[in-house]
């Protein structure tokens, strides 16, 4: 059986204590593989994010990291095996250089200063960064300030890393690099946990399995197929389908019998049979 990654048992959660904005929440998410959570604005996606890496501490219920429930005294041990990325690349960068952006968790940690070039050099390498490690924050994309931020995060090594929004901001060559350098993670490090809290409705389909959340609830769950296939659902709560699925739904409502595809190229191709 596969070991549970994040076990979250009825977690509630408020910044005020007459609001809260999770509510009730449980969800398990098995180790080494890559799940989104979609969602409108304000449906508690970071909020949840920051409960998972224990920024934030539930008013009730359990986070259990690799079955090990999160409380004041484990915490600092168990944020070991989590890395997060946020949105904004402007608030990430902490460093003056590339180098040195990537060197501020590896210096906290008091990794000695030879093994730190190797890591540093590593992970740059892993996003493409290798070239920029001497350039400052001014002369890097959002996009480059992102796969910085993420090569800060691969650095710590750790075995759960968490997309909040992480291509938000930037624009479509900056989305895509960073959809790359998660499918190349994947690839190389197939033991991997990611999750990603995405508006791209695409990246979601390129999932293992896929949260839905709405008011701070989770209100459905399955792999993208099955999450998809209740357009009505994501009407109600305002998400968009992919464009595959929206074809196919709009190709099925015209009578074609596409129903069994589950993928562009040979939906196309049986229809231009
Ligand atoms: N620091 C905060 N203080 C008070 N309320 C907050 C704070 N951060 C978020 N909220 C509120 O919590 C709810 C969930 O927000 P959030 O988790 O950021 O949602 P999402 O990431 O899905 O957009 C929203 O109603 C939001 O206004
Ligand atoms: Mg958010």
């Amino acid at each position: 059986m596969k070991q549970i990654a994040v076990s979250i048992k009825n977690v509630s959660f408020g910044y005020d204590k007459n609001e809260e904005v999770i509510r009730d929440v449980t969800l398990d998410i098995p180790a080494s593989t890559y799940v989104t959570i979609i969602g409108h604005n304000g449906s508690g996606k970071s909020t949840l994010a920051k409960l998972i890496v224990g920024l934030l501490q539930p008013a009730s219920g359990d986070i259990a990291i690799f079955d090990e429930v999160m409380d004041e005294e484990n915490l600092y041990e168990l944020r070991k095996y989590l890395g997060i990325v946020f949105q904004n690349p402007d608030n990430q960068f902490v460093g003056a250089t590339v180098a040195d952006d990537i060197a501020f968790g590896l210096e906290n940690r008091q990794v000695p200063n030879e093994e730190m070039d190797s890591i540093i050099n590593d992970v740059a390498k892993k996003v493409g960064m290798e070239n920029f490690l001497n350039k400052e924050p001014i002369n890097l994309s959002g996009g480059q300030k992102q796969r910085a931020a993420i090569a800060g995060v691969l650095a710590m090594n750790p075995k759960i890393i968490i997309f909040d929004e992480a291509t938000a901001m930037l624009d479509p060559r900056g989305k895509k690099e960073i959809r790359d350098i998660i499918q190349l993670m994947r690839k190389e490090n197939p033991d991997l946990t990611l999750i990603s809290i995405t508006h791209d409705i695409e990246e979601a389909v390129a999932s293992d399995f896929i949260y839905v959340m709405n008011e701070g609830k989770i209100v459905n769950q399955g792999t993208p197929k099955e999450v998809f296939a209740s357009k009505e659902q994501l009407e109600e709560i305002k998400l968009d389908l992919p464009f595959f699925y929206k074809l196919k739904s709009a190709l099925m409502g015209e009578g074609f019998p596409v129903s069994e595809y589950e993928d562009l190229e040979s939906m196309v191709e049986s229809l231009c049979k």
